[in-house]
């Protein structure tokens, strides 16, 4: 009897080459960041008066996606953890998990002490009541409190800027000796401004912002990710400047140029190839993009998914630029063709301003001649796909196709506006794609 195994051997091989890929998950958080001293040391500064027994500034970090706010912020606030031996306690929320100051305010107090038995109620203290709870816990306690609120944003977007007074007012620090600051992060450079007087003062006593990496930067953050990988030597130069020019085109986000890398190089040991090179990078870009793609089909609310569906079935028969009229009357019938009640067509225009700012369709407002004022509007790609996304939607499991109507041009509209229109079109959806 052998135990040689010609097959596990093949994949052994391939794999060996690339111990340790967990370097390239989304929760490794790295020892190093390129490119983010300058902010470090922003933080380090502010942070640092805790050492000295002073209270820290309340800090906003702003940046958008994938620019190592959240992962700097967990590094620092470890590394200050440890400075100070323990005698800081972080407590890190995210504002789109905890989405009520109620279950914040329950959060921190429950992590101010270690003691599992002495939990609050996640519902039914009265505020006051939690409050009090806190401020005997922190009399109670020596150590110094960070709140990290991170997508803070989402919290005031959810319940209004006066939250976070809420958790602000708990924080006061003449109540508690100084000892507890707040760290917000968010993505919008202008979150502050729309917060009333009082709450802003109080939370933006200082701000720090992450700027977006640009392809030469994003380079050394994946040379330097790649270190510790086994199999770095197989990966070549080109495919790591490709990753870094795609994630740099994309608002500069580390986060995409890193799940390129890591798809890149999955791809590759799955075909047994022994080299990343361009072209996985490029396969590996197709493959994110439809799984973008399929998320957002799958996330969006049953109508505006059936209005999707009217566009796509309406744009395979036109062939030309289809118009708000001839979408709403084809979304009616399949909603008959469903037993469900259509909306007016008045949402149905708003969800397609929807779908149109998350980029599945574009569409444009145009005055023409006789026709007058239309909306027209084109799905840029992946008809087939899109339709098979929608139609997933258990909901949908009963649709068997329909009737569509009649199909002819707006009146009022020659050929050369619509190849106008096309053109027009095509033209925005060039810019997405940038
Ligand atoms: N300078 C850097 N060096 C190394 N890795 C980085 C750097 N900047 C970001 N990363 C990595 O990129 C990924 C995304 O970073 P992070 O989650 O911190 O971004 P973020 O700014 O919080 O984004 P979002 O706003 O979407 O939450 C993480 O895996 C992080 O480790
Ligand atoms: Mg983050």
């Amino acid at each position: 009897m052998s135990t040689y195994n010609p097959f596990e051997n093949m994949e052994q091989k391939v794999e060996a080459a690339f111990e340790g890929l967990n370097v390239l998950s989304s929760s490794y958080v790295p020892e190093y960041f390129p490119h983010r001293e300058q902010q470090i040391e922003s933080m380090v500064k502010a942070l640092g008066v805790i050492l000295k027994n002073n209270r820290a500034s309340n800090l906003i970090l702003y940046g958008k996606s994938g620019t190592g706010k959240t992962s700097v912020t967990k590094y620092i606030t470890n590394m200050l953890r440890e400075a100070t031996s323990n005698k800081v306690r972080v407590i890190y929320i995210n504002c789109q998990v905890y989405d009520s100051p109620y279950s914040i305010m329950v959060t921190i107090v429950n992590s101010i002490t270690d003691d599992v038995n002495s939990q609050i109620p996640s519902l039914g203290w009265p505020l006051d009541k939690i409050y009090q709870e806190f401020l005997n816990r922190m009399n109670g306690s020596n150590k110094y409190v960070l709140v990290v609120l991170d997508e803070i944003d989402k919290l005031v977007e959810k319940n209004g800027g006066d939250s976070l007074y809420v958790i602000l007012k708990a924080v006061d620090e003449e109540l508690i000796g100084s000892r507890i600051s707040i760290i917000g992060i968010t993505n919008y450079t202008s979150f502050a401004e729309k917060l009333d007087a009082r709450v802003r003062s109080r939370l933006n006593q200082e701000s720090i912002i992450f700027q977006p990496y640009d392809a030469t930067q994003l380079r050394d953050i994946l040379a330097e990710r790649l270190k510790s990988l086994n199999g770095k030597g197989v990966i070549e130069d080109s495919a790591i400047n490709l990753c870094a020019a795609i994630a740099a085109r994309e608002h500069g986000d580390a986060r995409k140029a890193i799940d390129l890398m890591r798809i890149s190089i999955e791809m590759a040991i799955r075909e047994h190839s022994d080299k990343v090179t361009e072209r996985e990078v490029y396969r590996a870009r197709n493959k994110f993009e439809l799984d973008v793609l399929h998320e957002s089909v799958r996330s969006l609310p049953l109508h505006t998914k059936i209005v999707l569906l009217s566009v796509v079935l309406t744009q395979r028969v036109a062939n030309r630029p289809i118009y708000t009229g001839e979408v709403y009357e084809n979304y009616r019938r399949i909603c008959e063709e469903l037993s469900m009640q259509a909306l007016t067509s008045r949402r149905v225009s708003d969800l397609l301003a929807d779908l149109d700012d998350i980029g599945l369709i574009v569409s444009l407002n145009k005055s023409l001649g006789r026709a007058g004022r239309s909306r027209f509007l084109r799905v840029p790609d992946h008809l087939d796909l899109i339709e098979e996304y929608v139609l997933e939607d258990e909901q949908l499991s009963t649709f068997k196709g329909v009737k569509l109507s009649k199909q002819q041009r707006l009146r009022g509209i020659t050929e050369d506006d619509e190849r106008d229109l096309r053109d027009l079109l095509n033209a925005r959806i060039d810019r997405h794609q940038g």
